[in-house]
């Protein structure tokens, strides 16, 4: 009897302790975290505004491709990566996939005032100017127009890999992708990019491992929910291009994610059976002895 009471005391203090102290650990050490918004119900947007692709074809070739390239349009890069990294801070991306990349709405608040867009203001307070110009000056119209043109010359399909060079390689590589030929590697110089960020992005190799898928989407989503402060700006990538992005970093990080799972999967069966004869065999013996 006397054992019985010891054992309730010692399990009664142990729950006490559990819930007074992991809960507790657990809201410090992972603060509840929004889903991500693939609205983008923040942004000052399209406004519902339903653009002319052609008039918006005259507006890009006239303000946007002295920096960003369109190769599928036929504007080539007027810059090597070194030369553009050094006068912009980071590689412009092309911009023949920005149409399916973006969400549409991010993408005209982007064109309109990057800073705003990508949650950077923190960065930006004035002395730094962000190295694309803001287009408010230009009409709401005008905004949806270079967006409907956008949309109409980016890809119906992309592979992971190229959403994933599209959306990210200006600033991250992700070496394991491509250990020898080193065409993974990240768009914009280290020495650049890092004066650029104040920080070198880190290679995203591993990252499905070590942050793992949730954690991924809600940091690209809104990289400030994660680490409150950061330099990397918001990219605005729609919910499915999001997907391909982590996608790839599961085939270059965790390429044996399909086999790990269908092993475990045969390994429950093994113990399920084998379970079964154990206690086949336990009764067969018990039937002997008596
Ligand atoms: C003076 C050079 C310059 C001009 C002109 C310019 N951009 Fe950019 N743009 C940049 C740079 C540099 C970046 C990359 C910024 C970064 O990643 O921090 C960028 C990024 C972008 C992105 C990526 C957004 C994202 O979420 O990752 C899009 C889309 C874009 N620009 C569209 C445009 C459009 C459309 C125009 C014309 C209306 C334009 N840009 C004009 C320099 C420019
Ligand atoms: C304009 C440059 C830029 C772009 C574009 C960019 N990042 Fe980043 N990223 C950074 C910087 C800088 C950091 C380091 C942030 C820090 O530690 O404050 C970072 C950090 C990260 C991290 C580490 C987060 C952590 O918990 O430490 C991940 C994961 C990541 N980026 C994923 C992506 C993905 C995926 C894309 C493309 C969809 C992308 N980034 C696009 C600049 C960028």
């Amino acid at each position: 009897m006397r054992e019985l009471k010891v054992f309730a005391v010692v399990v009664i203090v142990t729950l006490i302790t559990y819930w007074g102290v992991e809960p507790f650990a657990h809201s410090q050490m992972h603060p509840h975290i929004d889903a991500p918004d693939y609205l983008y119900s923040d942004v000052d947007g399209l406004k519902g505004i339903v653009g002319n692709a052609e008039a918006g074809a005259e507006l890009v070739a006239a303000n946007c491709t002295a920096c960003h390239s369109i190769e599928s349009q036929g504007f080539p890069k007027i810059m090597d990566n070194a030369t553009a990294a050094a006068s912009y801070g980071v590689v412009p991306p092309d911009l023949g996939s920005a149409g399916k990349l973006y969400d549409a709405n991010y993408l005209a608040a982007f064109i309109k005032d990057p800073v705003t867009a990508s949650k950077l203001a923190h960065v930006y307070t004035g002395e730094k100017a962000h190295p694309m110009p803001a287009y408010n000056w230009m009409s709401d119209e005008e905004i949806a127009n270079i967006v409907a043109y956008l949309q109409s010359i980016a890809p119906a399909e992309m592979s992971n890999k190229e959403v994933f060079t599209n959306a990210c390689s200006r600033c991250h590589g992700i070496k394991y992708a491509d250990m020898m030929g080193g065409s993974m590697a990240a768009q914009t110089p280290k020495a650049d990019i890092k004066a650029y960020m104040g920080k070198l992005p880190p290679d995203l190799s591993q990252y499905i491992k070590s942050r793992g898928e949730n954690y991924l989407h809600e940091f690209i989503n809104d990289p400030q929910k994660h680490l409150h402060g950061t330099a990397m700006p918001r990219v605005g990538l729609t919910k499915a291009s999001e997907d391909q992005v982590v996608a790839y970093m599961t085939e270059v990080g965790d390429s044996k994610k399909a086999e790990r799972n269908s092993t475990g999967l045969n390994v429950l069966a093994y113990l399920v059976i084998f379970a079964i004869f154990a206690w086949l065999w336990k009764a067969k013996i018990w039937r002997e002895v008596h």
